[in-house]
């Protein structure tokens, strides 16, 4: 079953300054929030400017940690019109791929490292109207994906070891990210490059210094008391 798309482009929201600055895209992370509120919190960051909203799929095996299924994201769907960022945490992402497109899934981010067939995701996400983006553990080189890069609409950079929010910054991703952006430039490749993992204002404004297009911010946001205002930071940064 086909399900159409939300309408949204990767990069929806982009904002031209000039000749060079843009801000970032906010992309705050669902795995962040507290489940009692999910209406609310969803509607702050979206009435705050925040264009994607990030959802952490953990499958306890992946990651030792567990999350959402695909019924969640397609409740959370009903609540909102942001670009949904859909990141796997999860082994054979080929298996479930196509439930989480169905239930609301705007592009599917998985895993290099995840035991799987990630060229048969990618056929599964250009079949059904999804993007297709590809997550990297902090301890990966780049250089390993690299015959994937002109088929990915994000780069996922992790700037943590995935599987939990409010862990510290990994200072390494930011040599990282300038790295990902050398690659785009040497494959001609279109992706945008997000950081996942310890971003608050400060650590966002390093990355974006490196060329970040995406930051995604959990506990930063939602554990705040003014989820908006530390949007509007991530994008002054
Ligand atoms: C963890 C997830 C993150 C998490 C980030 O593996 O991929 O998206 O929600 O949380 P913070 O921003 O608190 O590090
Ligand atoms: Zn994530």
């Amino acid at each position: 079953m086909k399900r159409m798309n939300q309408g949204h482009a990767v990069g929806v929201g982009w904002e031209d300054f000039g000749d060079s600055m843009k801000k970032p895209i906010i992309a705050p992370s669902l795995f962040g929030a507290r489940s009692s509120n999910y209406g609310q919190a969803i509607a702050d960051v979206e009435q705050a400017g925040a264009q994607y909203l990030h959802i952490d799929i953990m499958d306890g095996h992946f990651v030792p940690n567990l999350s959402f299924g695909p019924n969640i994201v397609a409740g959370v769907r009903d609540l909102s019109s942001l670009y949904f960022d859909v990141h796997l945490m999860i082994e054979n992402p080929e298996r479930y791929a196509l439930s989480f497109i169905q239930a609301g899934a705007d592009c599917i981010t998985i895993h290099g490292e995840a035991r799987g067939d990630i060229d048969a995701v990618i056929q599964i996400c250009n079949e059904n109207g999804a993007g297709f983006g590809l997550a990297l553990k902090p301890m990966t080189a780049l250089d390993e994906f690299k015959q994937y890069y002109t088929r990915c609409k994000i780069l996922l950079i992790m700037s943590i070891e995935p599987g939990f929010g409010g862990l510290k910054f990994m200072p390494d991703a930011i040599e990282r990210i300038a790295q990902a952006r050398q690659i785009r430039e040497e494959t001609g490749a279109e992706f945008k490059i997000s950081v996942d993992g310890g971003i608050n204002p400060t650590t966002a404004s390093l990355c974006v210094s490196a060329g970040v297009d995406i930051l995604v911010a959990g506990s930063a946001v939602f554990n705040s008391d003014d989820p908006a205002k530390v949007i509007s930071q991530l994008m002054g940064v």
